[in-house]
């Protein structure tokens, strides 16, 4: 995750809790979501700091990316967000997005990983 959290225009600060190495659809899932989560934290939310975490709850990858700007991420304006759905639907995953007026944008992911 360093390596996209580097690739930020802003700083991101990531806590990476994982015991085990992930199935590598699971890890490839996770990169692709943090990836374009952080790049909709570069291009849309104007924000000053981001937050990637990630750790396993009882077989499941629980990714959290979240930031500090100006929150109205709306699904409904462009294919990124869909694309994560999508992706992580395949893997009879869950994501939440809760990004109100005014910030911030808290987007949550959730990977069984058996
Ligand atoms: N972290 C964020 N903060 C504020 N607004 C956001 C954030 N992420 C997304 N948005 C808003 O939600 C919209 C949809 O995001 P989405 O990633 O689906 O599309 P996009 O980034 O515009 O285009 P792309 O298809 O290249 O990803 C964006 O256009 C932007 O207006
Ligand atoms: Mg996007």
């Amino acid at each position: 995750m360093a390596e996209l959290a580097d690739r930020c225009a802003v700083p991101v600060h990531v806590g990476v809790d994982l015991p085990i190495r992930l199935p590598a659809p699971v890890e490839a899932a996770a990169w692709f979501v943090v990836g374009e989560a952080l790049t909709n934290v570069s291009r849309h939310s104007g924000a000053e700091q981001a937050w990637v975490g990630a750790r396993l709850r009882g077989g499941v990858l629980v990714l959290e990316v979240r930031d500090d700007g100006a929150g109205g991420a709306d699904s409904g304006r462009g294919s990124g967000l869909v694309g994560l759905a999508d992706r992580v639907s395949v893997l009879n995953g869950r994501i939440t997005l809760t990004s109100p007026a005014g910030g911030p944008t808290v987007l949550g992911v959730e990977l069984p990983c058996v």
